[in-house]
């Protein structure tokens, strides 16, 4: 038997990884991945977009960059964020592999084997991996509808051993669909302020609103700019694009920024050359905006479907929030119920989700579920979640 580390020995292949296989089964409807509709993707206009390039930019395509991201992606996505309100110029932005990159990146820049971080409950399973695998110990703290709970947060953080980092998802959450309120983030930036624990901010999916009135509770904390609080910004093309590019980015303090790039040299040296080019010439021209404007419609209007059908079939005990954007609907079953066996009678229909407990940093509680909308047509959700529910009720009564 080889001697691996002890770090990767405790690694597990998560069961959201395992569902990749049974949801690729061509008669199952998957509500399991949170990726999005292959059929959105725009594959001609990126076509359209290489053709246009001059020689010398897919030449560069294919050649190896600088670790921190090719200088014009760099500059477009600076101007991308700027429209956010973000602070590019007192920062340093760095483009990486995918976001779950940057979790990495920032994991290995703060966690020592053992020490402790900070994480909502439920928690991106990317993140709690990509801390685990660093060896921290995860400490949930959980969330109700208005974010992050301030008791719990407290508590946490008035304890003797400091936690290295804070890590959430302000913005249409994964996996629970919610929405950080202007009030709440206002007493998360109170709490932390002074606390030298540096605060996570993962924004993957907050381009993804279905409402225009919800903005301002969009505005990120990294914009609000609040002094006293190391905030680090993770963001990514995945949702707004496409996730094959394999293309996010960080928007950090100098310091931290310097630690990254060091990690990240020795990671990948560069992101891709290739979509780090076609992301610039797609932000460059000006197809981003119209494009997420398009997305954003279809996964509100698929998002509908989910909400209706769940209204219809859903029983009333399971308590469930209506998504205001993103990807996703958490559903709460009553107390002891065991999402799992119910996972299994919703395959044998021919539907499939993911149980609650992937989410939980201890990986226990599982008396909940994570249902996507984005990569399903109305008619597949119409179809799929009368086989969840089914099952729920054959459980649940
Ligand atoms: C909350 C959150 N953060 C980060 C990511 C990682 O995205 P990527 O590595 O594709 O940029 C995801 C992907 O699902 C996510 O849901």
């Amino acid at each position: 038997m080889p001697r691996f580390s002890k770090a990767v020995s405790s690694l597990r292949s998560s069961e959201i990884r395992d569902l990749m296989t049974l949801a690729s089964r061509p008669d199952i409807i998957s509500f399991a991945g949170g990726m999005p509709g292959n059929e959105l993707f725009p594959v001609e206009e990126v076509e359209e977009l290489f053709r246009g390039l001059d020689l010398k930019k897919k030449q560069a395509a294919f050649q190896y960059g600088p670790t921190p991201g090719l200088p014009s992606l760099l500059e477009s996505l600076a101007g991308f964020l700027e429209t956010k309100g973000l602070p590019v110029n007192e920062n340093r932005l760095l483009i990486t592999t995918g976001s779950q990159q940057g979790l990495n990146l920032l994991a290995k820049a703060f966690i020592d084997p053992g020490e402790p971080v900070l994480v909502e409950n439920p928690c991106f399973i990317g993140a709690l991996s990509a801390f685990r695998a660093n060896e921290a110990e995860l400490r949930g703290v959980p969330v109700d509808s208005d974010g992050i709970s301030m008791e719990a947060l407290h508590q946490e953080l008035d304890r003797k051993e400091k936690s290295k980092f804070l890590y959430i998802t302000p913005y249409f959450h994964n996996p629970a669909g919610l929405l950080y309120t202007t009030e709440r983030k206002a007493q998360l930036i109170n709490a932390l302020q002074g606390k030298n624990i540096p605060l996570i901010e993962d924004d993957a999916y907050g381009d993804l609103y279905f409402y225009e009135e919800d903005r301002p509770r969009l505005m990120p904390i990294k914009a609000i700019n609040p002094a006293g609080i190391n905030v680090c910004y993770t963001g990514s093309f995945s949702k707004i694009l496409g996730p094959g590019l394999r293309l996010g980015w960080m928007l950090v303090p100098e310091k931290i920024y310097q630690k990254c790039e060091l990690i990240k040299q020795s990671a990948d040296a560069c992101s891709p050359s290739f979509t780090q080019v076609l992301a610039d010439a797609f932000i460059r021209s000006g197809q981003i905006y119209t494009y997420i404007a398009g997305v954003r419609q279809e996964y509100k209007r698929r998002a509908g479907a989910m909400v209706d059908a769940l209204r219809e079939y859903l029983p009333d005990y399971v308590q469930w929030n209506e998504p205001r954007g993103g990807f996703y609907i958490w559903l709460t079953l009553p107390e002891g119920a065991d999402a799992t066996p119910i996972m299994m009678e919703a395959v044998e229909g021919g539907a499939v989700f993911v149980a609650g407990k992937t989410f939980d940093p201890e990986g226990k509680r599982n008396n909940s579920l994570r249902l996507s909308y984005c990569n399903n047509t109305p008619e597949q959700i119409a179809e799929g979640i009368p086989i969840v529910t089914a099952a729920i009720r054959k459980y649940c009564g």
